[in-house]
């Protein structure tokens, strides 16, 4: 048996004992009294009785152990061209000043703290600040219009906020402030307090009395200390894409957070404490999270804070001079990226200038990685390119190939096998194990490993509904896929209403609550179809009222500035055609999954249940006058 296999199967028949010999990594006020606790399933506590401090685990202890002058977070910015160097020291006595900051500001353990801040070295701040406070930090993505902001802070209520004057998105400058002041005037709750980070490319209008400089109260801020918590307290509440317009918060303790990313470091990623290690992606995400933020730094690695693109800050090369420039080990990214670079670059001219000889590995999530993607990175780099799956609601990998325990074979499309702390399962329709090879929804037997969403923020049934209730004793991914008779994973898509573009985790049916409050409107349909590049977008379908003789273009324009104002602009909606009427069953069913087929020219088969099979037709036609479906011609 391989060593994989042999780590595989003592974590699952004895997942107590392997993630308590893991927690020993962490240092604990107080040690745990019990590794899993069971007896409230399928909500599981991991480490329950134990304490400690995410923040303490993440600088101060290195501070103390011996990294003190070892750098903890470089900031690369091309954008502003800026290269910034924090040893773990600094970086700690930052942490501290801006948690004396938010101490002053009367947050304290428990309270929650909203963060919308762009890709700068004090967004790692404000969240460390938090955790060291144990405050629930809940960090939104930049590029989530006000009213996306405006539901986030509803729902978590946040004490205080902590934004930066603008963020900085390829050549566009992006004022923040007045998008964070929309968002409050939109939300019923009203934080106390806001903490704004000034930047020099935009001034932002502070009002008296509920916003504070982050410079100056930083500075005159007593230094605070770390607050033990129990291993079962929030560290962090994130929202990601559901079903509906109302995201799901998906919360994050302590104990079993700290645990499994200090595990994923050495056992996924094979790097070692001291490695410069780079997640480019946005704080924004949950690879930012885990990736950026919490595992290197617990792990005593040093984690790069990039504000640019692959392409375009300047040139497809970033990422080659990043990695050259700071001597990255380890790089994940999301496929599409990858994709960018290609197409500006198909034959890595930019690659020839750069020396990456420390670069050992590419890992690749967030999207499946298409074998022609793969091929190109492994012809280019001529080193490991390892895709994985997960999700936000993980926080880590469910499926990879563990450099660090065994490098398997990989074969192209598949993320290799589940990770130890994963029971991975194929399930079919019917709750039975699906034979090998054979499509079904992937899920994980319960329960899942630590680090993973112990609930959804204030929302238990919710959680229950979503993910334990549709095939009990199991967590439902909403993916299908299948195994292969080796066990590898294959995932194939989402089963639900949510789409994944450039990397970024959307809802459709976000979207059509937006375009269903258009005047002009009668019903309407939004699908992911797929794109070369980011590898789907969304696509409207609309039915207008009757008696509506406006010209489509228009309608279609007002359409694409509604989600682009109510979502963001990261929803990328940009195409939305007209359509007599929706293709339905006959119990009024939208055709969602036919028409995704049709708009990507896979092959379908006509619903039994179908209303009218016309409808279908009409559909293809609409799709044809986009530039989609074109294989069916
Ligand atoms: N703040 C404000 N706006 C933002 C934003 C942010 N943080 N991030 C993205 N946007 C905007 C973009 O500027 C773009 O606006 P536009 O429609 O006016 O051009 C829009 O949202 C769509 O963004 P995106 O889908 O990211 O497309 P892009 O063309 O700007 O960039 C890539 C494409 C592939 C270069 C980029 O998405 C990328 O690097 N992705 C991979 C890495 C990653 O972040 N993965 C996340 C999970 S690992
Ligand atoms: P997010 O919560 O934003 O991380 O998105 C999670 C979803 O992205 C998953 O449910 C998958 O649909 C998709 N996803 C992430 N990584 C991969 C991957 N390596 N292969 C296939 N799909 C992936």
């Amino acid at each position: 048996m391989g060593k994989y296999q042999e780590v595989f199967d003592r974590s699952v028949q004895d997942p107590a004992g392997f993630w308590g010999e893991a927690a020993e990594a962490i240092s604990w006020y107080k040690k745990w009294d019990k590794v899993l606790d069971d007896s409230k399933a399928p909500f599981y506590k991991w480490f329950v009785g134990g304490e400690l401090n995410t923040c303490y685990n993440a600088l101060d202890r290195h501070v103390e152990g011996g990294r003190a002058d070892q750098l903890a977070v470089i900031y690369d910015s091309p954008v502003t061209d800026t290269i910034q160097r924090f040893t773990y020291r600094e970086f700690l006595d930052q942490v501290k000043q801006v948690a004396g900051a938010l101490k002053g500001m009367g947050v304290g353990k428990g309270d929650t703290v909203v963060i919308y801040m762009p890709m700068v070295p004090q967004a790692l701040m404000a969240m460390l600040a938090c955790a060291r406070l144990g405050a629930i930090h809940s960090v939104v993505f930049g590029g989530f219009a006000p009213k996306e902001l405006a539901i986030r802070i509803d729902d978590a209520k946040p004490k205080v906020m902590i934004s930066a004057s603008c963020g900085i998105e390829g050549k566009k400058i992006i004022a923040y402030k007045p998008l964070l002041d929309k968002a409050i005037d939109l939300a019923t709750h009203k934080p106390e307090k806001c903490l704004i980070y000034a930047r020099p490319q935009v001034q932002a209008e502070l009002t008296a009395g509920r916003d504070f400089d982050w410079e100056q109260t930083a500075k005159a801020a007593t230094p605070a200390d770390c607050v033990p918590v129990k291993a079962t307290d929030p560290l962090y509440i994130l929202y990601t894409s559901g079903t509906t317009g109302m995201p799901k918060g998906i919360v994050r303790d302590n104990g079993g957070h700290a645990v499994s990313l200090y595990w994923s470091m050495k056992n996924i990623y094979n790097i070692a404490p001291g490695d410069v290690y780079w997640a480019a992606s946005d704080v924004g995400w949950v690879v930012g999270h885990s990736y950026i933020v919490y595992a290197p730094l617990i792990y005593g690695a040093t984690t790069i804070v990039f504000e640019g693109k692959p392409v375009g800050t300047p040139d497809p090369g970033a990422f080659w001079r990043v990695i050259s420039q700071h001597g990255v080990k380890v790089l994940f990214t999301a496929p599409t990226a990858f994709r960018a670079i290609k197409r500006e670059d198909s034959k890595g001219e930019y690659l020839k200038k750069y020396d990456i000889s420390n670069f050992k590995c590419l890992f690749l999530a967030g999207e499946r990685t298409d074998p022609d993607t793969y091929h190109w990175a492994v012809d280019l780099l001529q080193r490991p390119v390892i895709d994985h799956w997960w999700q936000t609601e993980t926080g880590w990998a469910i499926a990879g190939n563990c450099l660090g325990i065994e490098h398997l074979p990989v074969k192209a499309g598949s993320p290799t096998k589940a990770i130890p702390g994963y029971d991975v399962r194929i399930l079919s329709a019917d709750g039975q194990e699906a034979p090998r090879g054979n499509p079904g929804v992937v899920t994980v037997k319960l329960p899942l490993p630590p680090g993973t969403l112990p609930t959804l923020w204030n929302a238990d049934e919710r959680y229950l509904n979503s993910y334990t209730r549709v095939f009990p004793g199991y967590y439902f991914t909403g993916d299908e896929g299948y195994m292969d008779t080796d066990n590898y994973v294959y995932i194939m898509g989402r089963v639900d209403d949510v789409i994944n573009g450039a990397g970024h985790r959307l809802s459709t049916g976000a979207m059509e609550e937006v375009i269903a409050q258009h005047p002009d409107v009668a019903e309407c349909a939004v699908i992911g179809a797929a794109d070369n590049f980011k590898g789907q977008l969304p696509v409207g379908f609309v039915v207008l009222k009757a008696g509506v003789q406006r010209a489509p273009e228009e309608i279609k324009k007002e359409l694409v500035q509604m989600v682009r104002d109510q979502i963001g602009a990261v929803a990328s909606f940009k195409e939305a055609t007209i359509v007599p009427r929706l293709p339905k069953t006959r119990s009024g069913k939208i055709l969602r999954g036919t028409m995704r087929k049709i708009a990507d020219a896979a092959a379908y088969t006509v619903p039994s249940t179908i209303d009218d099979p016309t409808s279908l037709d009409e559909i293809k036609m609409a799709l044809l006058s986009i530039g989609y479906a074109q294989a069916q011609q």
